[in-house]
């Protein structure tokens, strides 16, 4: 799997890190959902991908952010339609991160979506496809495996 520079750069200091000291297993964050690899919706929609993640490290230094084919979105062509929304703490304490698709476009079925959570103690992925509710019908035929956000 590819991933963008600056992970592996991130990556590879953790593993230094790592190298260095005892491993701590539980501190490394997690990520609690999405938990469905893909999501239906309609071009033309808007649409919010959460990414919630859960992170034992007691400073604030985990990273979690959005990539889109392996690339920041703000750094694509469609940067003025899919944005990266600011870190925000949930109440359970888990970390959330939501990434606004203004206006899904059919591009955007061929498109990969990365969320990706890292602090020294390690760090967790989670790759989302986006597929087309099935034509037609409205909202279609419900399929087990994937999710539906309005
Ligand atoms: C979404 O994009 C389509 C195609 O470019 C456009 O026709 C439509 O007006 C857009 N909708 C919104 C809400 O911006
Ligand atoms: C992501 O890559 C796919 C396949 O190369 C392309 O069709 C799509 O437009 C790209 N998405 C964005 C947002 O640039």
């Amino acid at each position: 799997m590819k991933l963008s520079s600056v992970v592996k750069a991130f990556g590879s200091l953790c593993l230094l890190l790592a190298d260095g000291l005892p491993v701590d297993e539980d501190r490394a964050p997690k990520i609690i959902a999405p938990d469905h690899n893909k999501i239906k919706t309609r071009p033309g929609k808007q649409l919010f991908l959460p990414c919630d993640a859960f992170t034992k490290s007691e400073d604030d230094a985990t990273l979690i952010y959005w990539l889109v084919n392996d690339s920041f979105p703000e750094d694509l062509p469609s940067s003025d339609r899919i944005v990266e929304e600011e870190k925000s703490t949930l109440k359970d304490g888990a970390i959330r991160r939501r990434l606004q698709l203004k206006n899904v476009t059919s591009e955007d079925f061929k498109s990969s979506f990365t969320c990706v959570v890292m602090n020294t103690a390690g760090m967790d992925q989670k790759h989302i496809k986006l597929v087309a509710t099935s034509g037609g019908s409205h909202g279609g035929k419900k399929r087990k495996h994937s999710m539906s956000i309005p």
